[in-house]
């Protein structure tokens, strides 16, 4: 049994979570367009992680006897300046994301909702992660410069990132 408050926040992240990997995709659609093939897949598989995440709460809310609720959200930025715009905002993103969490969790811990802070651990972990992913990226990227054989390097190792969903999932 959920709470209503904590009802609302896990489909409020079922959102962000869907919002995110629409955020990845254009950003995977910038990368298309530059004939940036491994920063493309990199995006693309982002994105597939995301809604990865959005049915974990799906099921989540389905197996506590909650009612999911589906909603849309806004366009995502689809212009950017350089490489480094876009992993900085993904960073920022990822962060928000972080925070998101820690507040699901704050909620959970309020009401002493055991099951929801052991679903809850998974993401927080994840989220390190995540965080982790992006900021190890962004700083590859200020070494090369942004451009030249540095970043053409670094396109080529993330052509090779795949989505494998965890074991048991
Ligand atoms: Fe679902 Fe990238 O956090």
């Amino acid at each position: 049994m959920l709470s209503k408050e904590m009802l609302a926040e896990l489909n409020e992240q079922i959102k962000h979570e869907f919002a995110s990997a629409n955020y990845y995709l254009a950003m995977a659609a910038y990368f298309a367009e530059q004939g940036l093939d491994g920063f493309t897949n990199f995006f693309i598989v982002q994105a597939e992680e995301e809604r990865f995440h959005a049915m974990k709460f799906f099921h989540f809310i389905n197996d506590l006897g909650g009612k999911v609720e589906i909603t849309g959200y806004e366009d995502p930025k689809r212009d950017f300046s350089s490489v480094e715009e876009v992993f900085q905002l993904a960073l920022k993103h990822e962060q928000f994301v972080t925070a998101r969490i820690h507040k699901l969790l704050d909620v959970a811990k309020n009401e002493n909702h055991h099951p929801t802070m052991s679903f809850l651990q998974w993401f927080v972990d994840e989220q390190v992660e995540e965080e982790a992913t992006m900021s190890g990226i962004l700083d590859k990227i200020r070494l090369s410069g942004g451009a030249g054989p540095g970043l053409l390097f670094l396109d080529k190792e993330l052509a090779g990132r795949s989505f494998t969903p965890p074991a048991g999932e």
